[in-house]
């Protein structure tokens, strides 16, 4: 695929007031998200939980992309068609997670590194196959006493690196994701730091392994202070420090950046975005890829009546996914 087409889709990925639903929990994930509700972890109900959302009338007005998980891009609806084809049919993008999980970082205590590396292109070709046209991987960064470790930040990102070459030579744009963990102590000084740091040597590895920035995507945490800081961000602070960080370490080459919510409520994922964009025209568009800030709403009604609530669920993850399609524009009003 050339360039042109990838720089295709990921400009897709980000058109104005729209942005990536991800449903690409992985098993482990979906079982603790199933258990807080209450709702068994049984395939069927996965299943039928991923066809309320992406069969959700309307949806698509807001969402260019779903991320999937392996699982998921090989399922149908209850009515035998692809959910691939519900997608395309419907105008979402199919996207695929590709990374294995993190595992410890031998000789780094408290810090991970992400895996998936081996048999990756093959793999990609397999989701090429099936429709898939974006890939993600989440690398993982935790703030700490004396952490993350240049080491940890390199290692995880050389391997973002050569995930996003391989993607890129199987015709897939990759989302690139290096989350900084909002878990911690820290103040938003140090999280700006932190971030900043992750994402200079980021596109520094990306450049060593010749990957071409415009057909890629970041996805990426936003600057934010830790969840147990005695000072709380304040939605200007967190979008006055995440637009400053972006602005001096993301090259304007690249077609898009979408966040992660990272566990912030539904409403403050709404609210950052919306005030970054209030900022301002900036090099890239600032979206959303927002896994729990899209779907914990519509996850928590369903599970109170599989049956009863299936379509109410639907209206409520649209509802998500038109606030948050305002903020990528600048223009949320809460609750329309
Ligand atoms: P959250 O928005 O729930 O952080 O999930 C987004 C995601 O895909 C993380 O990899």
């Amino acid at each position: 695929m050339s360039v042109d087409q990838l720089e295709g889709v990921a400009r897709a990925l980000v058109s104005p007031g729209k942005g990536i639903i991800a449903i690409d929990e992985s098993g482990a994930t979906i079982s603790k998200r199933f258990a807080a509700v209450g709702i068994a972890n049984s395939e069927e109900n996965r299943r039928a939980y991923r066809e309320l959302l992406l069969t959700a009338p309307g949806l698509a007005e807001h969402i260019s992309g779903a991320i999937l998980y392996d699982e998921t891009i090989r399922q149908s609806t209850r009515a035998g068609t692809r959910f691939t084809d519900v997608m395309r049919a419907s105008g979402i993008i199919p996207g695929i997670k590709v990374d294995k999980g993190t595992k410890p970082l031998a000789g780094f205590p408290g810090e991970v590194a992400t895996e998936g590396l081996d048999g990756l292109r093959e793999r990609l070709a397999e989701y090429a196959g099936l429709g898939a046209q974006f890939a993600k991987w989440r690398a993982v960064i935790r703030i700490g006493e004396d952490t993350p470790s240049s080491t940890c930040i390199e290692a995880n990102n050389h391997a973002l690196a050569r995930y996003a070459a391989l993607c890129q030579e199987a015709g897939l744009v990759p989302i690139v994701e290096p989350e900084v963990l909002m878990d911690g102590a820290h103040d938003i000084d140090v999280c700006y730091e932190v971030t900043e740091a992750v994402l200079r040597s980021l596109f520094a590895s990306l450049y060593e392994h010749n990957v071409m920035l415009e057909g890629a995507i970041l996805k990426a945490s936003m600057v934010i202070a830790g969840t147990d800081c005695d000072e709380p961000s304040s939605v200007d602070d967190v979008a006055e420090a995440t637009v400053r960080c972006l602005r001096a370490t993301v090259p304007a080459l690249l077609p898009g950046v979408v966040f992660l919510s990272g566990g912030q409520s539904d409403a403050q994922a709404t609210a950052h975005l919306d005030a970054m964009n209030r900022m301002g025209p900036q090099p890239w568009p600032l979206s959303f890829s927002y896994g729990r800030a899209m779907q914990q709403a519509a996850l928590k009604l369903w599970a109170q009546d599989m049956h009863g609530q299936f379509a109410a669920a639907q209206k409520v993850v649209v509802q998500r996914a038109r606030e948050n399609g305002q903020a990528a524009l600048g223009q949320w009003r809460a609750g329309r």
